[in-house]
């Protein structure tokens, strides 16, 4: 084991640290990781941790989460200016606007947005459980679902819903193209392909399944195929190739980077340890409201 990674032991022990990774981050990172996951998967365990630090590698909105679910401990991240560009797509104020145009209608929205977006929310949802959530909502006439355009429309062709969406998206999704999809069937005939639902309808169309990170994982575990054509983030290649080494997966287009994912490293983890200086916190009027919508999808799902 590296020095490096002695060092980080050592010092997650002394803080009464856990380090939470997410599935797109850099293997280096992937490989220090106590817990793996997809943003789901980590609110639970943030929520359930009897841990006094939470170093948090992933982007802004789910430290916020963890933050917002345990605001006893100190959520830590790494680097403080990884942000999710399509989170910062919509403004509290901008949904405020949206929802006095349609008074009526119940307000869903992705994790994939910033605790002030969140406190004005009914609901939360992650790419997990979306469909669901949106199932549950059968008494409601009108939902508003922000701030990804693709991700509605998927809930919507799954649910049957009209759904009044926003103008939001993911700028590394989007750089998936259908015939970046095309092209790798046409190389691995034999490979199943599974996309995010945060990639466009056209490329959506184009696969045998659209999952979050988490069920990607699972997945590709319990399927008998041999061969995976991959359509999100490439970081969660490595996870995949490690947890099925008798498998082969191939990134749809090694384009599709979120350079936001990528400024964590295990040395940053290290400074992140000794010096606990980016903490990540919610003013308590907008945690207590954010922490609601959030609670809400934890139960229902
Ligand atoms: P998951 O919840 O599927 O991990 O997705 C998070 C994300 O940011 C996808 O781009
Ligand atoms: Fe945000 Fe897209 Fe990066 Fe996910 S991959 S964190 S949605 S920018």
């Amino acid at each position: 084991m590296s020095q490096l990674i002695d060092k980080i032991n050592k010092l997650k022990k002394d803080r009464h640290a856990i380090i939470l990774v997410h599935n797109y981050q850099l293997p280096e990172v992937q490989d220090i990781a106590d817990h793996l996951g997809d943003s789901l998967e980590l609110s639970r365990i943030a929520a359930k941790s009897d841990a006094e630090v939470i170093i948090f590698c992933g982007v802004h909105f789910m430290a916020e989460t963890a933050s917002i679910l345990c605001p006893d401990k100190k959520v830590i991240m790494p680097d403080i200016k990884s942000g999710c560009p399509m989170a910062n797509m919509i403004t509290a104020e901008d949904l405020r606007e949206l929802k006095s145009r349609h008074p009526k209608a119940a307000v869903v929205g992705y994790v994939n947005t910033s605790a002030d977006v969140k406190a004005e929310l009914d609901i939360c949802c992650t790419s997990t459980n979306a469909v669901e959530v949106v199932n549950k909502l059968k008494s409601s006439e009108e939902i508003i679902f922000v701030p990804d355009k693709y991700l509605a429309d998927f809930v919507s062709k799954k649910t049957g819903r009209v759904l009044i969406s926003w103008d939001g998206y993911c700028p590394t999704h989007v750089k998936i193209l259908p015939e970046d999809i095309i092209k790798s069937v046409r190389k691995h005939p034999h490979a199943k392909v599974i996309v995010h639902p945060e990639c466009t309808p056209e490329v959506i169309s184009l696969a045998d399944e659209a999952l979050s990170t988490g069920k990607m994982c699972k997945y590709a575990k319990e399927s008998p195929a041999k061969e995976f054509i991959i359509g999100t983030e490439t970081g969660i290649i490595y996870r995949l190739g490690k947890d099925n080494p008798d498998k082969k997966f191939y990134p749809a287009t090694e384009l599709a980077v979120c350079p936001n994912m990528k400024r964590t490293t295990q040395e940053k983890v290290q400074w992140a340890l000794e010096e606990l200086r980016e903490e990540v916190r919610v003013p308590d009027e907008i945690r207590r409201r954010a922490k609601k919508a959030i609670d809400r999808m934890l139960e229902m799902v």
